[in-house]
């Protein structure tokens, strides 16, 4: 199972994507993949995990690899899994994966061929994998959100971020037909304005998140959300999640 976490910029995309890692690790029966794929690299941040290297960097290191020809295009898979292991950054049952800036657009077509198989494979070795995008619709529209199960999108109670879920549930499902789409609403402070977003659009609202001043406090603070102790935007990010995993 692949979750992306979607949606307009600064609506808490990554608050929601830490709240679903801490679930995951207190759960922790399972093994659960993070992605962190915006370049600004804020999950990270928010889960308290330093990540090291990062994919781009994996992808940097092969491609200058391939055109010193210290490396034979044939045994690039065999050390792509071990690169991408030591990518890794682990906690718990949970590991962490951060894309990082992808920067020179040369097309290595062989190299990024095998490195989005590589992904998949490793997204196959764990039982879910949370995958924090990038704001807006770009990487859907890049088919980094190919392989994914299901789009959380996320928008505060603005109607400029619950258009901008529409566009990216509109793009995303061409790109990932098979996906299923869901829209949370979040920073409510009061409950008419979850109604008033269903009544604005057609795209099923799975929850809401009230504003909880707690998530406030941990953000400003710089706390691990890993350590976010129950409280009313948790529990009904927990809920949320346990009726899509
Ligand atoms: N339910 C909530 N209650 C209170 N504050 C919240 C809530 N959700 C998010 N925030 C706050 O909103 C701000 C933006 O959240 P966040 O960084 O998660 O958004 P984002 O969508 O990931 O942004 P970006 O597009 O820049 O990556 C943060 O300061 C965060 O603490
Ligand atoms: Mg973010």
């Amino acid at each position: 199972m692949i979750l992306a976490i979607s949606g307009k910029g600064g609506v808490g995309k990554t608050t929601i994507a830490a709240v679903a890692a801490r679930a995951l690790a207190r759960d922790g029966s399972r093994r659960s993949l993070i992605v962190d794929a915006d370049p600004a690299g804020g999950l990270a941040m928010a889960l308290g995990m330093k990540p090291g290297r990062t994919l781009n960097d994996v992808r940097k290191e092969l491609i200058h690899e391939v055109k010193e020809g210290a490396r034979d295009e044939r045994d690039l898979a065999v050390s792509i899994d071990y690169l991408l292991a030591e990518a890794l950054t682990e906690r718990g049952n949970l590991a962490l994966l951060s894309i990082g800036r992808p920067e020179d657009a040369g097309c290595y077509c062989k190299v990024n061929v095998i490195l989005k198989d590589a992904i998949k494979g490793l997204a196959a070795r764990f039982d879910e994998t949370v995958v924090d995008a990038e704001a807006g619709i770009e990487q859907v529209n890049r088919k980094v959100l190919g392989s994914v199960d299901y789009v959380l999108l996320v928008a505060d109670t603005s109607m400029k971020a619950v258009r901008t879920a529409e566009t990216i549930s509109a793009v995303g499902a061409t790109m990932a037909p098979g996906a299923g789409f869901g829209l949370l609403v979040n920073r409510v402070t009061d409950e008419g304005q979850v109604e008033q977003v269903r009544a604005a659009t057609d795209l099923e609202v799975v929850g809401w998140v009230p504003e909880d001043p707690t998530v406030r406090r941990f953000d400003e603070e710089e706390l691990s959300f890993l350590d976010l102790p129950d409280c009313p935007a948790s529990d009904a990010i927990d809920a949320v999640l346990a009726s899509i995993l």
